[in-house]
This record gives structure tokens, sequence and C-alpha cells, in this order.
């Protein structure tokens, strides 16, 4: 799917469907990362006016997200507990280079791997016959959000950087990726 080279380990939406309490508050941790990252964009490159329009737009669509699986918990009689952390963002972030302009087409381009690897994700959960279908609607409408999200980041990665240089770098950057997502698979969240 888009430019992963490879897929989720075919055990974890199992894994995820058994335990959908769990998956539903590392998701809205994850939204709330994900507004939140749109935000840093902002502080990190104000003079971008692209980069500012776009993450204004990614901001209010991930804050609505937030809200939307924050009252799914709230409906379950769910508590929103502290944010675990995510390993695999974590694991990720190792790789974006410290000197600019380098830094911006790294984040800009692992922003785009996550957003596809989390459209992946929805779409196995839009699938899967062990989730209600009021929640699987719910995956469907976010799989063609993040997909836009996907494109948006790789499209600025293009308009500030030449073709070719973003080419090469998103091949290594979704080597790595992949070489991550071959250890995880095994939690019920959205990228374990
Ligand atoms: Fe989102
Ligand atoms: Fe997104």
């Amino acid at each position: 799917m888009l430019c992963l080279l490879n897929n989720t380990r075919p055990e974890w939406v199992d894994i995820a469907a058994a335990d959908i309490d769990t998956l539903l508050i590392d998701h809205a941790h994850c939204e709330k990362k994900a507004a939140y990252n749109a935000l840093t964009m902002i502080q990190n490159y104000p003079e971008h006016e692209d980069i500012v329009r776009e993450m204004i737009i990614i901001l209010k669509e991930e804050w609505d997200h937030f809200e939307r699986v924050y009252e799914r918990i709230r409906n379950k009689d769910l508590k929103l507990v502290k944010d675990s952390g995510n390993e695999y963002a974590k694991q990720l972030s190792k790789h974006i280079r410290k000197h600019e302009p380098e830094k911006m087409l790294d984040l800009l381009l692992i922003d785009g791997l996550i957003e596809a690897r989390s459209c992946e994700r929805f779409s196995l959960l839009a699938k899967s016959e062990s989730i209600s279908q009021d929640l699987r609607d719910f995956y469907q409408e976010l799989f063609a959000s993040e997909a836009g999200h996907y494109r948006t980041f790789t499209d600025l990665a293009r308009k500030y950087f030449p073709t070719e240089t973003v080419k090469q770098r998103m091949h290594e950057l979704a080597m790595i990726e992949a070489k991550i997502m071959d250890t995880l698979g095994h939690q019920p969240t959205m990228h374990g």
C-alpha cells in the first residue's frame, strides 16, 4: 500500500479486535500526537507558507479524529489512561537527520510513512468481521482521511526538494520502516 514495503503481520488484526478497548485508547493518543505534530511543524517552519497552510488543515482533522475517538471511549465507560508511548514512532524518529534542510525532508517523509501505515491498519480493521459495523465504518472513513494526509506530506516534500532526492530518501526510510514493522504486529495498538 502506498509507499510501504511490507504488510502488517496478518495476526495483528485479530489481536487488535480482541482488545478493542486498548486499541481505542491507544488510537486516541495517536490522533492527539498527530495533531500535536502538525502544530510542531508550524512551530518549526513558520516561514514555509505551504507547510503552515496544510498543517492548519491537518491539525483540525486530527483533532476532530481525537474528539471522535474520545467520544467512543466515553460512550463505552472507559477512561483515557496515560499515553504508554509509541515505540514504532520513536524508532522511526531516530532516523531524522539533525541538520536542515535534510531534517525537514525526513520529518515530512516519516510523517508520510506513519500516515501510510495507519491507513494500512485502518483498512485491515475496516474489513474485520470481529468488529462492530459502526466501528468498521468509522475506520473506513479514517482510512480515507489518513490517505489524504499521506499525500499532503509527500506532496510537500516534493514541493521543497528535488523529485529524485525525495524518491531516494523515501526508499531509504521505507526500508527502515519495514524493518521496524517486521518486529511488530503483536500488540492491540495502532502501531504495535
Ligand atoms: Fe487521524
Ligand atoms: Fe493523519
